[in-house]
């Protein structure tokens, strides 16, 4: 019999309350009853956030939130600043191109973090500069940046900062609202604990003053209509929400909730931490910073004569652990070990466990044990 342990940094592990919540049958979303649920998870979502201003959500992945800030803020040939480290990064690179945007494009080094003193350069250098785009938390690679000086960095242009926070939101600190970010995109299917399938989008004042002037075409992704049905006396959506996503996630917020917002955090700064010293302590490199912002994913370089492939379908068929492998030109090279959302000290053990095991079968130098040790030690001193 092999137990399931879903390890990849999206879609990660649902909670049973979870997926007890969405299993009910469902009601129709133009009544009052659904209405208040919605209601609720938007203030509840807020807190996450830690924001006042508008959510907005989709029936989408998080891609299609991000097209729909691209959409929604610019028009054609406007100038854009793209600061990217990762496969994520030039996901804005890409929208930016079919939208036929006149866009810098800034590339740091895989596994390194963007330089906010060049955001704010680049800026002054070009008052034109209509919206800068960033990665919260670059999944591809583990790094998370620095959005509180990247905040700063824009606040005193007449830019508008858009931050991908799809893997970030929940399990890397962001508050928009102090920090100045005026669009943030998340998804449901990380640290929001629930299915694939939603994806959400805060907008400030200063990004709705460029909502106004935007020409590029929209129609489901428009944030003016989705805004309208927002603000009436029984918010809603334009159009028919996933609605057992949205009841799924009504309960996962009261977890959260629960949790408590600084708790939640914390529990995420230490699966990382343990995660990364059992990663030392196996005698592996790591490929993501070792930095405690690094709470969502540990990227981990594939030692010398091990085949990516093989170790994580053995660690996938033989021990149960689902790891996530490299993207782009580091695709084979690093393997990615999730811990954003419903995770605690177990699946880290576990993780670590099955990784040891299936390496030492694949003839590598490993000691059964001394990342696990590691780990232990970590949770032993720290654990929320
Ligand atoms: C940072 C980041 N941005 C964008 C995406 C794309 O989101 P989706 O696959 O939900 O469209 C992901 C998904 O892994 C992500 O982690």
């Amino acid at each position: 019999m092999i137990k399931k342990f879903l390890m990849t940094p999206g879609p990660t592990q649902i909670p049973p309350e979870v997926l007890l919540a969405s299993a009910q049958p469902i009601i129709h979303h133009r009544i009052g009853t659904y209405s208040d649920l919605f209601a609720r998870v938007n203030e509840n979502l807020k807190l996450v956030y830690q924001t006042k201003n508008v959510i907005i959500s989709f029936a989408s992945s998080g891609t299609g939130a991000m097209e729909s800030a691209v959409v929604n803020l610019c028009s054609p040939g406007d100038k854009v600043l793209i600061a990217s480290c990762g496969k994520f990064g030039e996901r804005w690179r890409d929208l930016s191109q079919v939208y036929g945007l006149d866009y810098d494009y800034r590339e740091y080094e895989w596994g390194t973090p963007v330089v906010p003193g060049d955001i704010e350069q680049a800026l002054k250098d070009d008052s034109g500069i209509k919206a800068v785009f960033v990665t919260h938390s670059e999944t591809s690679t583990g790094v998370v940046n620095d959005m509180q000086a990247i905040g700063a960095a824009v606040a005193g242009s007449s830019a508008v900062l858009v931050s991908d926070s799809i893997s970030g939101m929940g399990s890397a600190e962001i508050k928009t609202d102090e920090w100045k970010i005026d669009v943030v995109v998340s998804g449901s299917q990380k640290a929001l604990m629930i299915p694939p399938g939603l994806a959400f989008v805060s907008v400030s004042d200063k990004a709705w003053s460029l909502v106004e002037s935007s020409t590029l075409p929209k129609y489901y992704f428009d944030w003016t209509k989705a805004r309208k049905a927002l603000a009436q006396e029984k918010p809603t959506t334009a159009f028919t929400p996933a609605v057992s996503l949205v009841v799924g996630l009504d309960k996962a917020l009261s977890m959260i909730h629960d949790e408590g917002i600084d708790n939640l955090f914390k529990r995420h700064i230490v699966l990382g931490r343990a995660t990364r010293a059992a990663i030392k302590g196996m005698g592996l490199e790591l490929f993501s910073p070792d930095d405690d912002h690094c709470s969502s994913v540990t990227a981990v370089k594939v030692p010398e004569g091990i085949e990516d492939g093989k170790l994580r379908t053995l660690t996938r068929d033989k021990y149960g652990v689902q790891l996530a492998g490299g993207q782009g030109h580091i695709k084979g090279k690093i393997i990615r070990i999730g811990h954003c959302g419903y995770y605690n000290y177990t699946d880290i053990i576990v993780a670590i466990t099955a990784l040891e095991l299936a390496l030492k079968e694949l003839g590598h130098p490993v000691e059964l044990g001394s990342g696990v040790s590691r780990a232990q030690a970590v949770f032993g001193e720290e654990m929320v």
